[in-house]
């Protein structure tokens, strides 16, 4: 990944997998593909990106008994990059789907750095009366890997009556886990002009694990004396979210306090339809994986009218992760541009479809001969 294109001028061509799940992800990947296949046709032949699309999901679910093929991690594991929309499907209990799928790859590939950037798009307006783009500009960091998604307990444990039911559900720290995914906030926020990192625990009540994470962020903060750095508990954080966004830069947290911090930071940024993520293996061991915050959507799936930013943003930190940068703010700025000229989806109080958003952005890279400077 990040290769250069092949010596002998052939392009160098990226191995997507392309798993768009269900509801409102069959609808905006295709998005996000028109964009990479653009991308491709402006690049005078640098570079090309194959697909292979999965048709995993809860259909595959109901066809098979499974959510993915049996040797599913195996055949992801040449891509460069997979792409992924959204699981889950009413009639299919949502932690089956989810396990069986997004956390299969997720954990199986040990992408252990779930990266949300948090940003108010031009044009677009925040539920918070006072915030500007200026004012709106951090990234979540979530780590992936283990806490409280680690899928340690159990279910009544013996005979149980009804009434009478037992569940006990463990959150897993590790040294490790804690130390890898603050490393990683502590070198994105070295990239950042702020450069300051917030850590996010609840270690007054939870004083075993968020204890052991608070131990270590000290010590990884001391080999970044030129990054800034807080420890905040994460209810706290909930309401800093809403009453001083100004002042957030990296936000760094277990994987429960990540996926929550997240889904608020979008609806502050206008909508759940335009925040990205990526799962990254840092290390690039295996392949990592590209998708929108957002779930299938079922209330709105098949209307054409999902909002497809999330997923053209998506796509813009894949490029980044392929060695891309250019192309990557590329997607940006036309993504930006789309925004401030009104043409949004109803979430954002418009009234285009997934197609015309789709349109706008790709009309705003510029065509294949005259691309975006
Ligand atoms: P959701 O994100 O699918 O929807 C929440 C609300 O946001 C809905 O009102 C929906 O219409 C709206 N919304 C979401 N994305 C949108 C978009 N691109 N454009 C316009 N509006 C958008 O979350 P929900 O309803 O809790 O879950 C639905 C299903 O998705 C469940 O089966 C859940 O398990 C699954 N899910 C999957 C995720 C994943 O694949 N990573 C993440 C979250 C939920
Ligand atoms: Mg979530």
């Amino acid at each position: 990944m990040g290769r250069e294109p092949d010596q002998d001028g052939a392009p160098r061509t990226y191995r997507i997998a392309v798993i768009p799940g269900d509801g409102i992800g069959q609808e905006v990947v295709p998005e996000g593909l028109r964009v990479l296949d653009r991308l491709a046709a402006s690049s005078g032949g640098r570079f090309a990106f194959r697909y292979d699309h999965y048709s995993w999901g809860c259909q595959y679910y109901a066809e098979t008994g499974r959510m993915m093929a049996g040797d599913g991690l195996d055949r992801l594991a040449g891509a460069d990059a997979i792409y992924f929309g959204a699981v889950g499907w009413p009639g299919v209990p949502d932690h089956v789907s989810l396990w069986g799928l997004r956390l299969a790859i997720c954990q199986g590939f040990d992408q252990y750095a779930c990266v949300r950037p948090v940003r108010l798009l031009p044009g677009i307006e925040s539920p918070l009366r006072h915030a500007t783009p200026e004012t709106m500009d951090w990234v979540v960091v979530r780590e992936n890997s283990e806490g409280e998604y680690a899928g340690i307990g159990g279910r009544n444990l013996g005979d149980r009556p009804d009434g009478r039911n037992l569940a006990i559900q463990s959150a897993l720290f590790t040294e490790h886990g804690c130390e890898r995914i603050i490393s990683y906030a502590f070198d994105l926020a070295r990239t950042r002009t702020r450069r300051k990192v917030t850590s996010v625990t609840k270690s007054n009540a939870q004083q075993y694990a968020m204890v052991l994470w608070d131990e270590v962020f000290a010590r990884v903060a001391a080999e970044y004396p030129e990054v800034e750095t807080e420890q905040w508990l994460v209810d706290a954080m909930a309401a800093r979210f809403v009453l001083r966004p100004d002042t957030l830069d990296v936000v760094v947290g277990s994987n429960l306090f990540g996926d929550i911090l997240s889904d608020l930071g979008s609806a502050l940024a206008g909508s759940m339809g335009i925040a990205a993520s990526a799962n990254l293996d840092p290390e690039r061991r295996r392949p990592s994986m590209f998708e929108p915050v957002h779930g299938s959507a079922p209330d709105i799936a098949g209307q054409g009218i999902a909002n497809p930013i999330a997923a053209i943003w998506t796509v813009s930190l894949m490029l980044d992760h392929l060695g891309l940068p250019a192309e990557a703010a590329t997607v940006m700025r036309a993504i930006e541009r789309t925004t401030a000229a009104g043409t949004l989806t109803p979430d954002l109080g418009g009234t285009a479809t997934t197609v015309e958003v789709g349109d706008a952005v790709l009309a705003a890279m510029g065509t294949p001969d005259a691309p975006d400077a």
